[in-house]
């Protein structure tokens, strides 16, 4: 077991605004990770962070045993996988699904004129049938549904067999059958002893994958609670990250919260 996270005072300004506030974060290989929080309470930045893609103002970002400002990113960033609505937003709508996937193990965004070999092929026919899009390889990515999107975005980020695989909001905009879907596939993922790292940005207690192991609250640049799923995951720690009182739920494996009224007592 290493560490492929090490955060220590991890700090991000911007101007006057602190959108990250002396983060200390470890997370480990063999650990899945899901970060909860609010809108603009930095997850977000923190993952870009992680990705390599912002250097902290202050601290120290610990990233595969490498230390971000003292590592060339362009080594980093092939063995971190990261799926976002800013690298979605990127990928070409008239690429083809297979060639979404396969033209991450080159680290480019669109096909053009690069070789590929029968390895990331197969590769990337594998993944694609590991995440449930292997009959959208021909199609366009263009013409996916959101959810269709996530899941190839998902392949993409593990093209390169990466040592951390980020998803900053993978379930975003899925309709309930969608969002099932991923979890389930998250769920698998997180299970495999032979998956990278993991680390899942949501809004939803919901969303968690069964199998995943660590939780990080985070509000307004600053950690609540980090650490094991059942010691971070409480009433008292969600009402303290959404600022309202909160029912917390786990049945089957499965987390459901909501807000507390006056019909809940205690
Ligand atoms: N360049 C910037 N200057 C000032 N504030 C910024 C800048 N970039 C981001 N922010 C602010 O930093 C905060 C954290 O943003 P971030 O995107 O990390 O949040 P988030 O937790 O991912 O939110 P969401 O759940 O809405 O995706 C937000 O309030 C955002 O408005
Ligand atoms: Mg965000």
């Amino acid at each position: 077991m290493t560490a492929v996270l090490q955060f220590a005072d991890v700090t991000v300004r911007r101007g006057q605004a602190t959108l990250l506030d002396s983060v200390n974060w470890t997370v480990n290989s063999d650990e899945r990770w899901v970060v909860l929080g609010p809108n603009g309470a930095g997850k977000t930045t923190l993952m870009q962070v992680a990705a390599s893609q912002v250097h902290p103002t202050a601290g120290v970002a610990g990233i595969l045993d490498e230390v971000l400002g003292a590592v060339d990113v362009f080594d980093l960033r092939p063995r971190i996988g990261l799926t976002s609505a800013a690298i979605a937003e990127r990928i070409p709508r008239a690429e083809l699904v297979r060639d979404v996937v396969v033209s991450a193990s080159y680290g480019v965004l669109g096909r053009w004129r690069e070789e590929y070999d029968g390895f990331d092929h197969d590769r990337a026919a594998a993944l694609m049938t590991e995440v449930g899009v292997e009959a959208l390889a021909d199609r366009t990515f263009g013409t996916l549904s959101e959810g269709e999107r996530k899941r190839v975005q998902v392949a993409r980020a593990l093209m390169t067999d990466p040592e951390l695989l980020l998803l900053d909001e993978p379930a975003a905009g899925l309709d309930l059958g969608g969002r099932e879907d991923l979890v389930s596939t998250l769920s698998v993922l997180a299970q495999a002893p032979e998956a990278p790292a993991m680390v899942l940005v949501s809004h939803h207690v919901e969303e968690i994958p069964p199998g995943f192991t660590h939780a990080l609250l985070l509000r307004a640049g600053k950690v609540v609670a980090a650490g094991p799923l059942s010691a971070v995951l409480t009433e008292a720690n969600l009402a303290q990250t959404f600022g309202m009182p909160m029912v917390l739920d786990h049945v089957d494996g499965r987390w459901s919260a909501r807000k507390r009224t006056g019909r809940h007592s205690g």
